[in-house]
């Protein structure tokens, strides 16, 4: 009875996962890091951009798209040669963005409509919940942001009581806090490294948003850097708290992150074509892709594998095809995804 009930808190409280430990005791890689395309769109949806990605317990991926069309793709076993993807549809909106699990298979996503690419028409930015514990999928709307500007990354700060996420808004240089409950929302945090640069010729600030030890880790894309402030267990800055630089990109700017079990900042770096990588307080190294080559040309963010033995080793990236600044001027490709193997690194 205790056991079954502790099983049950669990399961219900999203515990974390004992996952599968990567090879890196060698530090042995070379780089470039192997990486491969796994997944990738065709010509008939033109400028296609996948925006954001998450893992599933089960290995399986969903990306997100933020254009042409407010579309999930769910990706079912990505590693096999042969993924199998099928499209969960948002509704009242025509592009997704961040995608964060706030309970065992239990998704957010923050969605909008836009009239051309990165220029979101005002008062439409909404998120909404994608649950995929049924035999079908299903979504549901959580609520409209009518003050919001310009929402991008999602991150968890969930508890077993109150399902809960902090989404960036790129427009304002905000964090928002969400209760999945009831739909209300109150700003979370808001400090001048949040902001875009004005005069930049893409104007976005907070961008990808983790939490990881009760901070919250948040790239600015126009700064190419990382910042960590200060949280409660709300997700609400801590009073007076100050935010602190712990990486920076050799790049014009930086899109979404992940931070890995040694503490190291992957980022995607766009318009740079790479992914770099920067261990605290220092400045990123390229791992992956070149300014001339398509490995990963637009990328927006990461994930790291890790709940399977084939993705332990694991990450993947996710692109925009270079659509919004093409390789070498002219060529641009499909979104698509790439798995990067960190093996030895
Ligand atoms: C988006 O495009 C895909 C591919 O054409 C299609 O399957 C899907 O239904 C579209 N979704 C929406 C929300 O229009
Ligand atoms: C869960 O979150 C809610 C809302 O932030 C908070 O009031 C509550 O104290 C939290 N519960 C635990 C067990 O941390
Ligand atoms: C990234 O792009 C910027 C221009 O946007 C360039 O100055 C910089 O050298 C590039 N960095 C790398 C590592 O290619
Ligand atoms: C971009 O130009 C360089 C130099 O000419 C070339 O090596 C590279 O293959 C080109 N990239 C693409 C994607 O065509």
């Amino acid at each position: 009875m205790y056991v079954s009930t502790l099983a049950l808190l669990a399961f219900a409280c999203g515990n974390v996962l004992a996952t599968p430990t990567p090879d890196h005791a060698a530090r042995s890689a070379t780089l470039p890091l192997p990486a491969r395309t796994i997944f990738q769109l065709d010509d008939t949806l033109p400028g296609s951009w996948f925006e954001n990605i998450a893992l599933r317990r089960n290995g399986d991926l969903l990306v997100t798209m933020l254009q042409p069309n407010a579309s999930v793709y769910s990706i079912q076993r990505p590693l096999s040669g042969s993924p199998v993807a099928s499209i969960i549809s948002i509704d009242n909106a025509n592009g997704l963005l961040g995608i964060a699990e706030t309970s065992p298979d239990v998704f957010a996503v923050a969605a909008g409509i836009f009239s051309a690419l990165a220029t979101p028409v005002p008062g439409t930015m909404t998120v909404w919940e994608i649950n995929l514990r049924g035999p079908e999928p299903t979504t549901r709307f959580i609520t409209k942001m009518p003050e919001a500007v310009f929402l991008n990354g999602v991150a968890s700060i969930s508890n077993c009581s109150s399902p809960a996420v902090l989404v960036a808004d790129n427009g304002l240089g905000r964090v928002w806090r969400v209760d999945l409950k009831t739909g209300e929302y109150e700003t979370a945090a808001e400090v001048p490294e949040m902001q875009s640069v004005a005069d930049a010729p893409l104007p976005i600030g907070v961008n990808g948003v983790k939490v990881r030890n009760g901070d919250l880790y948040f790239s600015n894309s126009n700064h190419a850097s990382i910042y960590r402030l200060a949280i409660d267990k709300d997700g609400i800055a801590v009073k007076g708290a100050k935010a602190e630089l712990v990486a920076k990109y050799d790049a014009g700017n930086i899109d979404d992150f992940v931070i890995d079990e040694r503490g190291q900042f992957w980022a995607a770096t766009n318009f740079n074509n790479t992914v770099a990588v920067a261990k605290p307080g220092s400045t990123g190294i390229v791992v992956v892709g070149e300014s001339t080559q398509l490995t990963v040309a637009g990328d927006t963010a990461l994930v790291l594998g890790g709940r399977t033995k084939s993705d332990k080793n694991i990450v993947y990236t996710v692109t925009s095809g270079a659509v919004a600044g093409p390789v070498n001027g002219t060529v641009t490709e499909p979104a698509k995804i790439v798995a990067i193997d960190r093996t030895g690194f």
